[in-house]
Parts: structure tokens; sequence; C-alpha cells
């Protein structure tokens, strides 16, 4: 039976929020299934209306779907760890932000944490779906640069794997035991008042 995508059956939040925050989360059993452009582009699309500093909307995504050519050089990319789930994905991405303002050419000091709105925006997206989106840092940074030739005003931030939810049983036994939903640090650790480390609540 495919995993229920809906984090908050077990995750409980300190205060209420919408389900979609609890609800999100990363599995990794994938069912091998190739997405159709109409499941694909609503996540990048999601992606697109992320806010950025000065609407620079520094994201791009370089996508490759299963069974393409493309596919083979974004899968090489990963580690051995992720490889191994991630070949049940319906399809890649290297997720890369400019570095500079497109408007002036100078540096955007929040060009990664635009992106990283992006990605929620993705991520957030693809729940909503039924689909999985899963963060991954774990791949070769240095050869993705080469590998996709991505200019030096690029910087490469992470991958996503996309897909279908699969069966938890496909997976390895270690595997299995990681696949549920993440608890989070106290939410007085997080937030401070007025300077760092006063409690806040
Ligand atoms: C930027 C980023 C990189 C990550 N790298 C990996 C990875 O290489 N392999 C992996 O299996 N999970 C990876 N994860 C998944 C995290 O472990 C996961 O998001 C975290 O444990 C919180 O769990 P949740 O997403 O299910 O809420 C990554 C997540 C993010 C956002």
């Amino acid at each position: 039976m495919a995993l229920p995508l809906e984090g908050k059956l077990t995750r409980k939040s300190t205060v209420p929020v919408a389900d979609i925050f609890l609800n999100r989360w990363s599995p990794r059993a994938l069912s091998g299934e190739k997405l159709t452009p109409e499941e694909l582009l609503p996540l990048f699309e999601a992606a697109r209306w992320a806010p950025s500093s000065y609407n620079n909307q520094p994201w791009r995504f370089i996508v490759a779907e299963r069974d393409t050519p493309e596919w083979e050089t974004l899968f090489a990319l990963l580690g051995e760890f992720n490889q191994q789930w991630c070949k049940n994905a319906g399809a890649l991405a290297v997720v890369i932000s400019g570095n500079n303002f497109a408007y002036n050419g100078k540096p955007a000091r929040t060009h990664s944490f635009d992106t990283g709105s992006a990605w929620m925006s993705l991520a957030l997206q693809a729940n909503h779906l039924g689909l999985i989106a899963h963060g991954m840092e774990g791949f070769d940074y240095d050869r993705a640069k080469r590998d996709l030739q991505i200019p030096d005003e690029y910087t490469v931030e992470a991958m996503v794997a996309v897909g279908k939810p699969g069966e938890k049983s496909d997976l390895s036994e270690d595997l299995q035991k990681m696949e549920q939903p993440s608890d989070r640090k106290p939410l007085g650790e997080m937030i401070f008042k007025g300077k760092f480390g006063q409690s806040f609540i």
C-alpha cells in the first residue's frame, strides 16, 4: 500500500498552523512511474510565484525526466545513498540560483534565501497534488557545475527528486526504518525576543 502523504497524521504542532505545513514531508518510497507535463509543470509554476529580493527570481531548475538521456547525467551526480531510492523517481532537478541582480549585475545577498523559498513552494505544491518532492544535498556539486555547463555566476544549491508515492516495503530495511514524518525542535529554540538567545516563549 502506498504511504499516506499526510504528515499531519503523526505530527503535532505547538500552536495551530495550516495543514499543508504538517502534511509535507520527504518520503523515499517512489513508484518508478514517469510524470506527465500536467503533473510536473505545476511544481515549477508554484516555485515561480515565490517572493525574492527586488523580485529578482534567481532560481533556475535543470530538470531530467526518467527514461531520457538527461536522466543518466543527473542520476550520475547523486551519491550512492540517494541513488538507491532515487532510481524510482519520476524526475530529478538540480536547483541553482543566480548570484547577482539581473537589473544591475551587483551581488544579490539573498539569492540562496530566495531560492529556498521557491523550493518550499515546489514541495508544498507537490504534496498538494499527492506527489513527492524530496530535497537532496547528497550529490557532487562540482561535477554538477561541470556536466550541466552551469555558468560561474550561478550557485548550485541542491537537487530535488520528484515522483509518485511507492511502496515502503520496496525500500531496503534501513530506509524503511527512516520512512516516516520527522519531528522538529521546540518552537522556543527558534525564536528569540529582541536579541540572540533571549526566550520569546
Ligand atoms: C536542502 C536539503 C537537502 C537534503 N538532502 C538529503 C539527501 O541528500 N538525502 C536524503 O535522503 N534526504 C535529504 N534531505 C531530506 C531531509 O533529511 C528532510 O527534509 C528532513 O529530515 C526533514 O524531514 P521532512 O522533509 O520529512 O519534514 C534534504 C532536505 C533538504 C531540504
